[in-house]
């Protein structure tokens, strides 16, 4: 693997991850098993996945070193606020068998009900105390990281957010780059079967000898993203860490950037969970 990206608080992560979502708790601990013997280092996990024990479990039969591994989780919007935060936080950490989390994020901002704030109160206080080594958002726009930037004292880390060449979120990530957020994509493959087929794609795979996942991934790599792609399957976690011995042009590079049509695999942040 190349070199991990350095946070803006100084904390360091890997430039590639397994994202675990939809991988039921009693199958986890394998693709997990299989994912770090692969080589990944970083694993994306959250309360709502319902899959943290299957992650710890894992972990710990990996026999790699814990501080080998970066760990991510979120907080779910039903336990936003201060002190509902850091008690799901001691349950995260109890499935997860930590006694620290590496990147700890609010999984959405829920404008409307207006906790975030609250709640990324109770992340600076983890934090601080060493329970989590960053902390960051997920699903964020631009209006609510900067009223993070503008009422509290620790800008977020990291920005996770649905990101794959169907929906580039060019200009979130410019201002991610202006902050010094750093940019985590999830279903970076736009959730694989049929996005993967997009003419744009399999040409450039074809031209390069890889796989149109890999093309993909490489996309996001060299924007500077960290993608959390996600697998059961052994043989497409090996090949979708398998990303760093090429390199896409810049006309590549543009032309996958441009197949951008809004086509969203996931809830819009905008509206999702925001009526209530
Ligand atoms: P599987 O778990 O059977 O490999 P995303 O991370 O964008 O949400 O995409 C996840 C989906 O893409 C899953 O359905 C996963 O299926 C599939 N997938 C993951 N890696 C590859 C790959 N290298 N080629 C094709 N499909 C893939």
């Amino acid at each position: 693997q190349v070199s991990s990206l350095t946070l803006n608080d100084g904390n360091s992560i890997p430039p590639i991850g397994l994202g675990v979502f939809q991988i039921p708790d009693e199958r986890t601990a394998d693709v997990v098993g299989t994912a770090v013997e692969a080589g990944y280092r970083l694993i994306d996990t959250a309360a709502v996945y319902g899959n943290e024990l299957g992650v710890g479990k894992g972990l710990a039969d990996s026999g790699v070193a814990r501080e080998e591994i970066s760990v991510v989780t979120k907080v779910w919007n039903d336990d936003q606020g201060y002190d509902e935060t850091l008690r799901a936080f001691e349950t995260s950490a109890g499935l997860l068998g930590l006694e620290y989390v590496d990147l700890y994020l609010i999984h959405w901002p829920r404008p409307r009900l207006d906790r975030y704030v609250a709640t990324w109160r109770a992340l600076e206080k983890l934090k601080a105390d060493g329970r989590v080594g960053s902390i960051g958002v997920s699903n964020f726009g631009r209006e609510e990281i900067t009223r993070l930037l503008d009422e509290c004292d620790v800008p977020p880390a990291v920005n996770q957010i649905e990101l794959h060449p169907g929906l580039p979120r060019t200009e979130l990530r410019e201002f991610h780059a202006q902050h010094g957020i750093a940019t985590q994509a999830w279903s970076p493959l736009g959730r694989g079967q049929g996005f993967l087929e997009h003419p744009a794609i399999t040409e450039i795979a074809r031209d390069h000898g890889r796989t149109p996942a890999q093309v993909v991934l490489r996309w996001h790599s060299q924007l500077g993203v960290v993608p959390l792609p996600k697998s059961v399957s052994p043989t497409r976690l090996r090949g979708n860490l398998d990303i760093f011995g090429f390199q896409l042009s810049g006309a590549e590079m543009d032309r996958l950037t441009e197949i951008g049509t809004d086509f969203r695999v996931g809830p819009d942040p905008a509206l999702f969970f925001d009526v209530s």
